[in-house]
């Protein structure tokens, strides 16, 4: 066994040796000896998931619905060959950050990140995707497969509100998505992770005493619930998260359909949920915290 581990490494020495200095690859770049010693083939074994690389096409389609800015930080969990990584840095010139188990895909991707000139901003992290820390992410990446998106799911939905995760071909199970994604090669979910407002809150216009009550049911992004508006008890109809962002209509549901009856747009952020209801065309600024807790001034 000894001499067997012995030969290969004085082959692989013999092989470095050998090669010239570097080697054209064919998208124009130079190869690396490393580069020989490691060549991935789709499908290898991985520790949860095989490894296959995203198509360019979706790729491209799923930074494009992240809507990246100046100052995120990409995380892509299982980086493979580090392709969306190095990606995200090239094209946004943001920092970005793989976590990949399997050792030489890391060693790999690094020298791709070297070639691509994207060193400073990026890193790539051998480990496990449920071991290591991803939260100071603000866009998400994924490609693993159903059941791992669900067990990772409570750890997303606890990170910043706002946080876009974006996944290649599997979705999140009862989160439903934000967006999709058709493309002839294949598909991707999209979620904006939503901030938490189940419960009761409190909210009056400019101190005055509380105007309006809400009672709100949250499953993931979507909202119902109640509105109690100047004693008036009335229903939400239809409202969403998007990040910190809230907005619902809110009137009476009937056996003849719901008849809608005004809006509220605004955001929930640092506990104060605060914004615009539009009720019968006319506008008031609501803010408030929630109940059981003191009304806060914005910080
Ligand atoms: C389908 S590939 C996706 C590669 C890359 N994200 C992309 O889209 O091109 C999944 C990757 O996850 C890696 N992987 C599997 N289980 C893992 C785990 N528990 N922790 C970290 N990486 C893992 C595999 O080695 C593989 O490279």
């Amino acid at each position: 066994m000894v001499r067997i581990n012995g030969l290969a490494l004085v082959t692989s020495a013999l092989l470095v040796w050998l090669l010239p200095p570097v080697a054209a690859r064919a998208d124009g770049s130079q190869a690396t000896p490393g580069d020989v010693l490691y060549q991935p083939s789709v499908g290898q074994e991985g520790k949860d998931v095989i490894w296959v690389p995203t198509p360019d096409a979706l790729m491209q389609a799923m930074l494009d619905i992240a809507n990246i800015q100046d100052g995120d930080i990409l995380y892509d969990l299982g980086s493979g060959d580090g392709k969306i990584v190095i990606g995200a840095a090239q094209r946004y010139g943001i920092k970005a950050v793989g976590i990949e188990y399997n050792p030489d895909l890391v060693a790999l991707a690094k020298r791709h990140a070297a070639r691509a000139a994207v060193n400073d901003k990026v890193t790539f992290i051998r480990g496990d995707i449920f071991k290591e820390d991803f939260s100071e992410a603000t866009v998400l990446t994924l490609y693993l497969l159903p059941q791992l998106n669900v067990k990772l799911k409570p750890t997303i939905l606890a990170m910043r509100p706002g946080t876009r995760v974006v996944s290649n071909s599997f979705d999140m199970g009862t989160w439903p998505a934000d967006a999709t994604i058709e493309l002839e090669g294949g598909r991707g979910y999209f979620w904006v992770v939503p901030a938490s407002v189940q419960g009761r809150w409190q909210l009056g216009a400019h101190g005055a005493k509380p105007a309006a009550e809400l009672d709100i049911q949250q499953s993931f992004q979507l909202l119902g619930g109640r509105l109690l508006l100047n004693g008036e008890s009335l229903s939400i109809l239809s409202g969403r998260m998007r990040g910190e962002a809230i907005s619902f209509t809110y009137g009476t549901r009937s056996a003849n359909g719901d008849e809608p009856r005004g809006t509220f747009k605004g955001t929930v952020r640092a506990g104060i949920l605060a914004g615009t209801l539009s009720d019968q065309g006319v506008d008031v600024q609501l803010s408030g915290g929630r109940i059981g807790q003191a009304l806060r001034s914005r910080p």
